[in-house]
């Protein structure tokens, strides 16, 4: 008897996955080269019939019912190509590679065409839900070949987390469009991250709560509108006793973030589109200043910052919540825009709807509002721009005055909110009818020669500019 899955990379989110597959009715067979992470496998798995590994190619393959669906859960990068390279010359026409990492879309653009010339069908499908989701249900993006998305759909849609019984996966679009909707959701991923950890910084520096105080705050935003994954394990972060002191382990953490790249990514692509998405470019850089810790500490040393001026608690926390809300809507509009734009340069042809409903479960950036985000994108499909349905005016409109007064606050108290302040400015501006860019055309023509369009006559004009 043949198995139905294949699974390449035996980690922690490969290990996961395939033991999700099991649970699901399905047989599955791993392959490592590492025959610890065999055996390892094996062992937790139990019952032979339904759960197999080999740390020979071969073997691995030969065990496989056909089409065969193997994915990959490696690290992304050469190691992809390697496992590839490795596995054609075992495969049959028509079988089916994906790849679950967060591989670069071009590289995966790249590896689907190679593979299409002999006959495989490759997937580039980006899975979201770390460790965990990966066990119980995460979130699954698949791009690739539709027709051949028919035989992966069964497996894929028994394992992803479920919202309201609907599984958190779909077809997304053809080529790399499933690991581009992936890294933009890493993108998003960043600025909630750095929207939260800001939050934080500002309750404590100015509001002086207590870490038991951050818990109990975020918990209760967690049971509201905030209700996200972010905010919920925030709260338990806030929580968390240190083993190796009696203190709190947050307390302890080192400030510098480390990234692997998928925001950073979302950013670069974002300026080669044309499409602003501040709040994601500015939790990168945040990242990279943070980075930066031994020059924070000697610039630290040469600068005075203003002592936080006296603020009413409650109002702090109040204020803070609306200005979440905010600028969280903020972060999936710059994202949502970035899509629906890279579906056209791309030819992924996304369903924005789809997109928003399958990350309403299993993924790191599920929150209530993707509910709502989803229903906006399926009442309007051609919606430019989050901010421009009906149904987010309101809920903008009535959090933006917190928004103001707390980053307000922060930059007359040197308190750094890049991320609430990157999405405030970016709303003021996208919804100014009028900006002072007229002054940068007039720059551009006077020293370039450049020209500039006129707002009551159409044609381009270029000015004699008359120096004073
Ligand atoms: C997910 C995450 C995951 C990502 C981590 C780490 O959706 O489960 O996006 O895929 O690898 O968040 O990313 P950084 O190391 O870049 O922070």
């Amino acid at each position: 008897e043949k198995y139905d899955f294949g699974m390449v990379g035996l980690g922690v989110m490969g290990r996961n996955f395939i033991l999700n597959v099991v649970d699901n009715g399905f047989s599955a067979y791993g392959n490592d080269l590492d025959p610890e992470k065999v055996k390892a496998l094996i062992d937790e798995g139990g019952d032979l019939d339904k759960v197999n590994a080999s740390s020979d190619a071969k073997t691995f393959v030969d065990a496989l019912s056909t089409p065969r669906k193997i994915m990959l859960l490696v690290p992304a990068g050469k190691i992809v190509d390697a496992v590839i390279e490795s596995l054609i010359p075992l495969l049959d026409e028509g079988d089916i590679i994906i790849d679950g990492g967060n591989s670069f879309y071009t590289d995966t653009d790249r590896r689907e065409a190679y593979l299409k010339q002999k006959g495989i069908n490759f997937f580039g499908s980006g899975v979201s839900g770390g460790a965990k989701g990966a066990r119980k249900g995460p979130s699954i993006m698949p791009g690739g070949s539709r027709k051949a998305y028919q035989h992966v759909k069964p497996i894929f849609e028994a394992v992803a987390a479920k919202y309201k019984g609907e599984p958190c996966v779909t077809y997304l679009g053809p080529k790399s469009a499933g690991n581009y909707v992936k890294m933009v959701h890493n993108g998003i991923e960043y600025s909630m991250m750095q929207l939260t950890s800001e939050i934080y910084d500002l309750l404590k520096k100015a509001g002086k709560l207590t870490n038991e105080e951050l818990h109990q705050t975020y918990s209760k935003w967690n049971d509201g509108r905030l209700q996200s994954f972010l905010v919920e394990i925030t709260a338990d972060i806030f929580s968390q006793k240190d083993e190796l002191t009696d203190g709190d382990l947050v307390d302890m953490i080192l400030d510098k973030a480390k990234q692997k790249g998928t925001g950073k990514w979302t950013s670069q692509n974002a300026m080669d589109l044309g499409i602003p998405v501040p709040t994601i470019d500015i939790a990168v850089s945040m990242r990279q200043i943070s980075a930066l810790k031994s020059e924070r500490i000697k610039a630290d040393e040469l600068y005075d910052r203003p002592t936080p001026s006296p603020i009413d608690k409650e109002e702090l926390i109040e204020n803070c919540e609306q200005a979440l809300f905010f600028s969280f809507i903020m972060s999936y509009a710059q994202g949502m825009h970035q899509l629906s734009d890279a579906s056209v340069e791309y030819g992924y042809e996304l369903d924005l709807g789809e997109i928003a409903k399958i990350w309403r479960a299993g993924c790191i950036i599920r929150a209530a509002l993707l509910a709502d985000i989803t229903e906006a994108y399926q009442n309007e499909p051609e919606l430019e721009n989050l901010l421009l349905s009906n149904s987010f005016v309101g809920k903008v409109q009535s959090t933006v005055g917190a928004a103001r007064k707390v980053v307000a606050y922060g930059a007359a108290n040197g308190i750094p909110l890049p991320g609430l302040f990157n999405a405030l400015t970016y709303f003021d501006a996208y919804t100014s009818e009028r900006l002072p860019l007229n002054v940068i055309q007039a720059q551009r023509d006077y020293f370039g020669s450049h020209t500039y369009e006129r707002i009551d006559r159409e044609g381009i004009f270029h000015t004699e500019w008359e120096e004073d």
